[in-house]
């Protein structure tokens, strides 16, 4: 080992606070392969939906929010890490190579680790308050470190034309038998590593302004009104695996900074996991010119924080490479 190396306990911490990153229906459809200089990457096509996620957006996406999360984690235990993204063109599934050397922590690389256990995905409605404009402009900023448009979906940025292709999208995906078993098998469980909680989950999930994807009756109360949230749609130049690899790390840092702003934020994907609705929004809400890739809820909680939901033990997803 030289000076400049990492040793390996400190990469098993930092993997542990990345896969807390956000997945959809939290499949957590990620692996590890590490040693104490470099990590790879690689989506676990095993924990693919394939019904929800026909095009395998959301499963990219998520390994995108977890190699953000893994650089916020490293940074913090004083881990430089350089990035290549789709490094093996005979091997795409595996997603990054991180390449680490140990340097000192800045206070603020500290402060964005923590918001990784505070963030949650809340699906309850957002209070009234106003979303400041120079809130909104940090988080859309964050997104374009990362190379990523953030546009706000409002009532001239295509609110409507969302909330008709959330409904259309969710005809669609909801009159197959198979989205149907896909859906229970990953939500509303009483127990379990992975999946979506029935305590994450609204008790009426058909009270969220058109705009909520629905899942089995959790157990979330909460009063009827109207969804205060913001609406962002995050775009990207193409939608190659690569552009969708860096929607997700700008994803999680965006929801991170959200976090760190004390907003409560919600991950939306349905409308683009179906082709027709997809290319709606793509005209609709980016002008053709851009591909979407997530929309997301950001606004004031109603109350309180909603329950972490869980993650799989890291023995699970971690090979240690042996040199
Ligand atoms: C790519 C992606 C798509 C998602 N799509 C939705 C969605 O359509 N509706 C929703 O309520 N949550 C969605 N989520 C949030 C996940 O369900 C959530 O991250 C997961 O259950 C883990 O919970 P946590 O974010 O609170 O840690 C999505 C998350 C990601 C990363």
């Amino acid at each position: 080992m030289t000076d400049h190396d990492v040793d390996a306990m400190t990469v098993r911490s930092a993997l542990v606070l990345a896969s807390r990153a956000p997945s959809v229906h939290n499949s957590q459809p990620w692996k590890w392969r590490y040693d104490h200089r470099t990590v790879h990457l690689v989506a676990d096509l095993r924990r693919w939906l394939p019904v929800t996620d026909t095009p395998g957006r959301d499963l990219v996406i998520s390994c995108g929010a977890a190699l953000h999360h893994l650089r916020v984690a490293l940074a913090a235990a004083g881990v430089a890490a350089s990035v290549q993204r789709m490094p093996d063109p005979d091997n795409p599934d595996v997603l990054a190579t991180l390449s680490l050397s140990a340097r000192p922590a800045s206070d603020a690389e500290l402060r964005a680790a923590t918001m990784i256990t505070r963030r949650r995905t809340d699906r309850r409605r957002y209070t009234d308050w106003p979303v400041p404009i120079a809130f909104l402009d940090e988080i859309v900023a964050r997104a374009a470190a990362e190379g990523v448009v953030a546009r706000p979906v409002d009532e001239a940025g295509g609110r409507a034309a969302l909330i008709d292709a959330m409904q259309a999208a969710a005809e669609r995906q909801q009159a197959l038998d198979q989205y149907t078993t896909e859906t229970t098998v990953w939500t509303g469980r009483l127990t379990g590593d992975d999946g979506i909680p029935a305590a994450n989950l609204l008790v009426d999930a058909s009270t969220g302004d058109g705009l909520a994807r629905t899942f089995p009756a959790g157990t979330i109360t909460q009063e009827p009104g109207h969804d205060g949230a913001v609406l962002l749609v995050l775009g990207t130049a193409s939608d190659d695996p690569l552009s969708q690899l860096r929607a997700g790390e700008a994803l999680s840092s965006m929801l991170l900074h959200a976090t760190d702003l004390g907003l409560a934020t919600c991950p939306l994907t349905q409308p683009l996991e179906v082709g027709s609705t997809y290319r709606a929004l793509r005209d609709e809400l980016l002008g053709a010119r851009l591909a979407p890739q997530v929309i997301l809820r950001v606004g004031w909680a109603p109350q309180g924080p909603v329950p972490p939901t869980p993650r799989r033990p890291l023995e699970d997803m971690i090979e240690r490479i042996r040199r």
